[in-house]
């Protein structure tokens, strides 16, 4: 049996899709109000044979923070895929969110341990690596740094990554891949659909920073090719291209028929809109949606190398623009 958490997200939906298509019987962790009809959706998209893959999952309902729901769940389970995690930059989600991401990490981690499941999966983020400065290509050995740079998500994504090393030292045999920004099929409200929300309302500014994107489908394709080798205790970053923001932007736009980013935005007008978004949300309690950490991100060039994943498990990437017009294809349906 395998078992999947954050099977209604973005990455989750998608792996499920892959995982019962090929005939495995999944166990799925759900909250009471976790939406089991985004999955449904999520398969019908891709096929007509939807409700036959969604018979092979077994919901069962539990929370990260429940240990002892987690250690029912994992009754004959060989390998979990554990992709469950708050995505936010909202302040108020702050405290919420590290307690999901690290809390239920640590929890899931020590009832692996304690039911002795042979394989774990865990979904990271290149959020737990740290900056180049010098601008060559980021890896798996760029190494974190604490400082006040970082979001609220990105500190939760490296403490719980650093829960999962912790387990390996407790016996726990476990893979962990960082992926860059994951596009695909998603609802708006949710992760990188808050991405798509931007580009449909049209935003006039672009920055000159750029990041790494890749297809969900490609990320799913490497969860399972790591997760089925016998690699243990190493990380892989996952990325399919490293692209403008100014390109993606653009790239988007004209999926949606918006209109496209025109002006540059330099550091002085993102450290002005950045602080009259933090003023809004002191005095008017409007969650910001532009921080000091993105204003920040927007103007860096940070570029993502995946030579470690390619040598070992190569995978024949999707074209980001091909990704944007998929995930397009899903929302505007
Ligand atoms: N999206 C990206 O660009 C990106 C990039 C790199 C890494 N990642 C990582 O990829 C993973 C999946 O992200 P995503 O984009 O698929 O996020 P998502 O669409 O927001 O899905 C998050 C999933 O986690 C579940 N979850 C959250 N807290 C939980 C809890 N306490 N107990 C049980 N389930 C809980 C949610 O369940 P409900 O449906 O009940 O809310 C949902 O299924 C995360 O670990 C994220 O950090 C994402």
């Amino acid at each position: 049996m395998i078992f999947v958490t954050g099977g209604t997200g973005l990455v989750g939906s998608h792996l499920l899709y892959r995982l019962t298509k090929e005939g495995n019987k999944v166990r799925v962790l759900c909250r009471d109000t976790s939406s089991k009809e985004s999955v449904r959706k999520i398969f019908q998209f891709y096929s007509d044979n939807a409700e036959s893959y969604y018979q092979n999952i077994e919901w069962f309902e539990g929370d990260l923070h429940d240990y002892f729901s987690l250690l029912d769940a994992l009754n004959d389970v060989e390998q979990v895929y554990h992709c469950a995690a708050m995505v936010s930059f909202k302040p108020s989600d702050s405290k919420e969110m590290f307690s999901n991401n690290v809390d239920g990490t640590a929890n899931l981690v020590n009832a692996c341990i304690e039911m002795g499941t042979a394989r774990f999966c865990f979904v990271s983020s290149i959020a737990t690596l740290g900056d180049s400065p010098n601008g060559s290509p980021i890896d798996e050995s760029t190494f974190w740094q604490n400082d006040d740079n970082h979001s609220v998500y990105s500190q939760s994504k490296f403490s719980s990554e650093m829960e999962v090393w912790r387990g390996t030292k407790e016996g726990l045999n476990a893979v962990i891949i960082n992926p860059s920004v994951i596009i695909g099929p998603v609802e708006l409200n949710r992760s990188t659909g808050q991405l798509f929300e931007t580009i449909m309302k049209g935003t006039p500014f672009y920055t000159i920073g750029s990041t790494g994107f890749v297809d969900v489908r490609d990320v799913v394709e490497a969860m399972i090719k790591v997760c089925n080798s016998d690699v243990v205790n190493e990380r892989f970053i996952v990325n399919g291209e490293n692209i403008a923001y100014k390109d993606f932007f653009t790239m988007g736009a004209k999926e949606f028929n918006a209109k496209p980013p025109r002006f540059r935005a330099g550091r002085i007008l993102t450290g002005i809109a950045w602080r009259l978004e933090r003023l809004k949300y002191y005095i008017l309690r409007v969650e910001p949606r532009f921080t000091k950490e993105t204003a920040r991100t927007s103007q860096h060039k940070s570029i993502y190398s995946n030579e470690k994943l390619q040598k070992l498990y190569p995978i024949n990437y999707i074209p980001i623009e091909e990704s944007i017009k998929n995930a397009a294809r899903y929302i505007k349906a």
